[in-house]
């Protein structure tokens, strides 16, 4: 029987890449989404369906999962891909800013993996994979909260995996640096409060210059073939760097020391602003 990967949030970016990538291949594809209706893409292909998926309702999480299920006859590998970003400077977030961003990356992500779990455990096999970034193991000014929620799952995941291992569940972290998608746009949630004018200058440089690193970044296809790589990778290997930057760059920051390592990335992300 064809291996079947469930993906979360594959209307757009990564996860519809992934989505696009695996069928194009042979597996069968259960694409989950908030909004199936307005897909018009993976429809055209035959062994990709699509199932309405929203990480923050666990019943939608509950029935996606069975109905891909008796779609397909099988779930091998679940993909925790659907997220988003805050961005702005912390002060300026709302407590319901950060709580969203937690019940998506992280809550969203763990609701998921609870609910495939009896399943997996039951037939002794599963892969999990999350999408997490280098934005789990580094971090950029503006991006805080965001940094939090993945780091949070980096942390989970590597917990995790201990426990799942007698089971022959695999968990896997892959970690893409830029990906030019829609998360630098309209998946974006930008922290601003009235009145709070003091880090203007700071937010304004600082998120310039990471939003030229999405415009400048590779495409999702990069982020597809890491994850195809730890699919069909049998090994309990947990982290899997997604393209040369997210390589570079974490090699980097196991070699420097965290000084030289924080200096490196105030030189490039605050480039052009000049503290009083
Ligand atoms: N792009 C990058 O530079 C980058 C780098 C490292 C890691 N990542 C991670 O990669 C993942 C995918 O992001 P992307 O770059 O592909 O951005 P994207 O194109 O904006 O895709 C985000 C996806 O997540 C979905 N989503 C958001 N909230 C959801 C929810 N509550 N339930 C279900 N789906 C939800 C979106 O669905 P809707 O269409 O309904 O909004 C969309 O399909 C995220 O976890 C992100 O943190 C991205």
């Amino acid at each position: 029987m064809n291996k079947t990967i469930l993906i979360t949030g594959a209307s757009s970016g990564i996860g519809k890449a992934t989505a696009i990538y695996f069928a194009q291949r042979g597996w069968n594809v259960a694409a989950t989404m908030r909004t199936p209706e307005r897909e018009q893409e993976l429809v055209k292909y035959p062994n990709i369906k699509l199932f309405r998926l929203d990480v923050t309702s666990e019943e939608s999480i509950a029935l996606a999962i069975t109905d891909a299920i008796k779609a397909f006859g099988q779930v091998d590998v679940l993909l925790n891909n659907a997220g988003y970003g805050g961005v702005g400077v912390f002060e300026a977030a709302t407590k319901e800013q950060i709580q969203q961003q937690f019940d998506t990356n992280v809550f969203g992500l763990m609701n998921t993996i609870r609910a495939i779990l009896p399943y997996f455990r039951e037939r002794r096999s599963g892969t999990i994979i999350n999408i997490t970034s280098v934005g789990g193991i580094i971090t950029f000014p503006t991006y805080s909260v965001y940094h939090a929620s993945k780091w949070a799952v980096e942390g989970f995941a590597e917990a995790l995996q201990f426990e799942l291992r007698p089971f022959n569940i695999r968990v896997k972290n892959i970690e893409p640096g830029a990906i030019k998608t829609d998360f630098y746009d309209r998946s974006q949630v930008l922290f601003a409060k009235e009145g709070l004018t003091d880090y203007n200058a700071y937010e304004t440089i600082t998120v310039a210059n990471t939003q030229e690193a999405g415009a400048n970044a590779p495409g999702p296809e990069v982020v597809a073939k890491a994850v195809w790589k730890a699919a069909t990778d049998s090994s309990y290997r947990l982290r899997y760097p997604a393209g040369v930057q997210a390589s570079i760059l974490l090699f980097v920051r196991r070699i420097l020391p965290f000084r030289l390592f924080r200096s490196m990335v105030r030189m490039v992300v605050e480039k052009g602003f000049k503290s009083n």
